[in-house]
This record gives C-alpha cells, structure tokens and sequence, in this order.
C-alpha cells in the first residue's frame, strides 16, 4: 500500500514509524512533513489545511490510504472529499470530527447521552455569561472558546475581574478568531488527569495504553500551557477499576450518541479524562492522536498499526486485535527556548545521525520542528524533538529518555526536567 500521512509534526513521525514496521506498507509519504520525518518518508510541502490541494496530490500520485492525524483538516472535512474521489482514509469525516472541533456539540452530547462531565451552560452573548457566571459564585470558573484554538482557549479564571478580561478576549476581541462566538462556561474539576486514545470503527472501540501529559512549560506544573512537555504511558492513576468505569459509563456511551446522532465517529477517539472524587469525567474529545500522547503508545503498540487503522476504516475493528506489551515508554520534548510564545528557529542540532541517536537501543527520536539546511539538520518549530525510551518499568524509560536527551543538543535547548515524577509518586504510594 503506498500510504499518505497529513500533517508535520512528532505525532505524525510516531504514526510513520509504526506504520513502517507493517509488511503491507510499500511506501510511505507526508505533507507537509518537515526535516526530520524526510529520514523517514518522503515529505511534499502541501499545507495541511489545504484540503484541495492535498486531495488533488492524493489523486495524483494514486494513494492507497492517506492517514489524517491533524485536527484541523478533519474538521475542514478532508476525509470527506478524499471519499469522494474514492480514497479511503483514517480519521472521522467532518460531522464526526466536531466532537473536537466544536466544544459546545461536545457538551450537549455528553448532556443528552449522559456521559459524565463538568457542568456547563453555553453562551453568544459575552454579558449574559458574566452574569451567569456572577450569579454561580463559585472559583475558579473554567471558559472555553467553542472551536479550535491551538489548545490555548480554555481559561481558568480566579474572579470575576479575571472572568470579565477572558469573555472579552475570546468573544470581543475574538482572539482565537471565529472559535470564539460561542463560549462554554464550566465547573473547575479536580484530580489527576489521564488521556485515553481509542481506535473505532464506529460501532466497537478498543482503548490504547492509557497515557498522561505534561501541558504547562516548565517544572513543577508551572508556566504557560503548551501542546505538551512530554508524556508517559501508561497512566497509574488510570487502574483498572477506572478503565471499567471509563469503559461503561463514557467509551462505549460516547460510541453509541456519535451513532445516534447520525455521526459515527471513525478513527482514533481521544477521551481526556479527569479522575474526579465522583468518578472519571470527560474535560475533553480530540479527534485524532494526541501529540505528544502518540509518540508513547504507538512505541506500545503490538499489533501492526495500518490492520487496525485499516479496519477502523473498514468497520472492522470488532476482528482485529488491538495489543500493547507490556512495560513502559516515556517521552521528553526538547523545545526551542520562549515556547510557547517567542522563541528563534534555525540552530543546528548536534549528536544526531540521519536523525537518530546512534547506538541508543530502545530509544526512538521523533521530528516536531526540524529542517534541514545545507546538508545540517536545524530547529524550525517551539517544540522540535521527542526522546521516546521504552522498558520493561517507567523508572527505567524515564531514565533511558532523559539519558538519551542529555545527547542531543542545540542552542536555547529547553526541556521539563520533571517528566513522570508525578506518575512515579503515583506508583511509589500505590505500593
Ligand atoms: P483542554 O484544552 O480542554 O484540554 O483544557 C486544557 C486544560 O485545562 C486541561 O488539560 C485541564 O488541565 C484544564 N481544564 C479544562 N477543563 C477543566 C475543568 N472543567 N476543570 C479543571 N481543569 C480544566
Ligand atoms: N497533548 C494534547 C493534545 O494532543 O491535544
């Protein structure tokens, strides 16, 4: 199968790789790609949210099976114009992908179908949320802008000054553009958090390993939100008295209201999860792999990762097995320094060959931000690499990553120095 992959970053390296390993995989592409993923497949610079340009690509170049790892090109409906012109692909069509792409469609369907969530009201009118908002009393509030914001529009807001400034922001000054006309108002949850990836196929979802993140910038949990610092899988806190739960009471209900609603949603679903004191909730749906969620289970994955997405898109999940071993992976993101906010592109990075670390067994390199020019591989994004390590414990892959990290080097390098201390803490007390 000659296979495309949409998008340019590390979850999309993760997915090639994996894909690699797949004896049906004759050949392999991405666009737009970037550097690194060029050791990898062969990178064609098309825009991801250019859906005509990349179906025309598609065409031409007559793909077996285009893979859609991003967001954005699933809410702009890429799946459904690649079905048009008979490619199949991974990913949900444009009605389904708005479990992600719009959080008041999300919300509701959790109302309506019963799926455990934080409390809500949903609003147009930024002085009719205030009020509401006035009137619940209670500190913080959570408000999030209704599409998709780069993962930056959800605002925790101590008071009412700080509430007031967020409405404004999201809604007048529409910061996060159209995203921003309606907002969801919600209660602040508690408890560890756990990310989910599932694959389905519309009727049957099987759970990948579950994984935990590492959002804010710096240490200690402080800092500005990022799309992520680095990643653990699997998640302590997600036992397997939680997974039963997660499975009865918000995987298999969310399966079947996609299904009622005339969506159903095929792909990988990634529930975001809150271990609350009442039990699991969803804080969120993404419709695709989470990044850098992807680049520790797909590492754990078993089974050849393009029968699963293949029979995903085949409705044929329920006779595919879906199988992780054992042990444990660890991902350690090295970003330009200033991520997320300002930060310089172009420094070389050192101790690499061909984009690997030589000699690091168990260790996997994957490209977020990487280019390269004049023959030298160089920084061309916030987050640039993820040092992924498996093993058979967690000590052990944190180990291994941070060691193999330690390797790789370039000018303003910034990385957490704290990745799976809290899921270590979390096994320590648990014995
Ligand atoms: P999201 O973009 O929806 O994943 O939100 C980003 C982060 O904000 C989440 O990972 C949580 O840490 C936090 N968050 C979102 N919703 C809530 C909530 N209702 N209560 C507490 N924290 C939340
Ligand atoms: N790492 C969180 C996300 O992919 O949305």
């Amino acid at each position: 199968m000659k296979i495309l992959v949409v998008g340019g970053g590390g979850r999309e390296h993760a997915i090639i790789r994996a894909l690699k390993q797949s004896p049906a995989c004759t050949e392999i592409w991405c666009a737009p790609g970037n550097g690194g993923i060029g050791y990898d497949a062969r990178c064609k610079d098309i825009k991801a949210t250019d859906v005509e340009a990349m179906v025309a690509f598609a065409k031409a170049e007559q793909f077996d099976y285009v893979v859609v790892a991003q967001d954005d090109p699933l809410a702009l409906g890429m799946v459904d114009a690649l079905a048009a012109v008979g490619i199949p692909a991974f990913g949900p069509n444009k009605a389904a992908a708005r479990i992600e792409a719009s959080k008041v469609f999300a919300k509701d369907l959790m109302k309506k179908y019963g799926i455990p969530t934080a409390g809500y009201e949903t609003f147009d009118d930024p002085a009719r949320a205030l009020e509401y908002i006035r009137a619940q009393g209670k500190w913080p509030v959570v408000i999030k802008a209704d599409g998709l914001a780069l993962g930056k529009g959800v605002l925790i807001c101590e008071d009412e000054a700080q509430a007031e400034d967020g409405l404004k922001e999201i809604m007048l000054d529409k910061k996060f553009g159209a995203s921003g006309n309606h907002v969801v108002v919600e209660e602040f949850l508690t408890g560890p958090e756990v990310s989910v990836l599932s694959f389905t196929d519309g009727k049957v979802v099987k759970p990948m390993v579950s994984s935990m993140d590492h959002k804010r910038a710096n240490d200690n949990d402080t800092g500005l939100n990022t799309g992520g610092m680095g990643t653990v899988a699997p998640n302590p806190y997600y036992t397997p008295e939680v997974a039963r739960r997660c499975m009865d009471e918000i995987f298999l209900p969310t399966i079947r209201a996609m299904q009622a609603e005339g969506c159903p949603f095929q792909g990988c679903l990634y529930f975001g999860l809150m271990i609350t004191p009442d039990g699991p909730k969803v804080i969120e749906y993404n419709c695709r792999f989470g990044d850098p969620e992807a680049q520790v289970v797909l590492p754990l994955l078993e089974s050849d990762l393009l029968t699963v997405m293949t029979a995903c898109t085949g409705g044929a999940l329920a006779d595919t097995e879906v199988k992780f071993r054992d042990g444990a992976a660890a991902c350690v993101i090295l970003a330009s320094g200033g991520y997320p906010v300002h930060y310089e592109k172009g420094k070389e990075i050192t101790g690499l060959t061909d984009g690997q670390l030589p000699g690091a067994e168990d260790v996997t390199v994957y490209h977020a931000g990487t280019a390269v020019q004049d023959g030298r591989l160089v920084t061309a994004g916030g987050r640039v690499l993820g040092v992924t390590a498996t093993a058979d414990t967690l000590p052990a892959a944190l180990e291994k990553a941070y060691a193999a990290a330690d390797k790789i080097h370039f000018d303003k390098l910034h990385r957490r120095s704290d990745i799976g201390a809290r899921a270590l803490k979390a096994l320590a007390a648990g014995k």
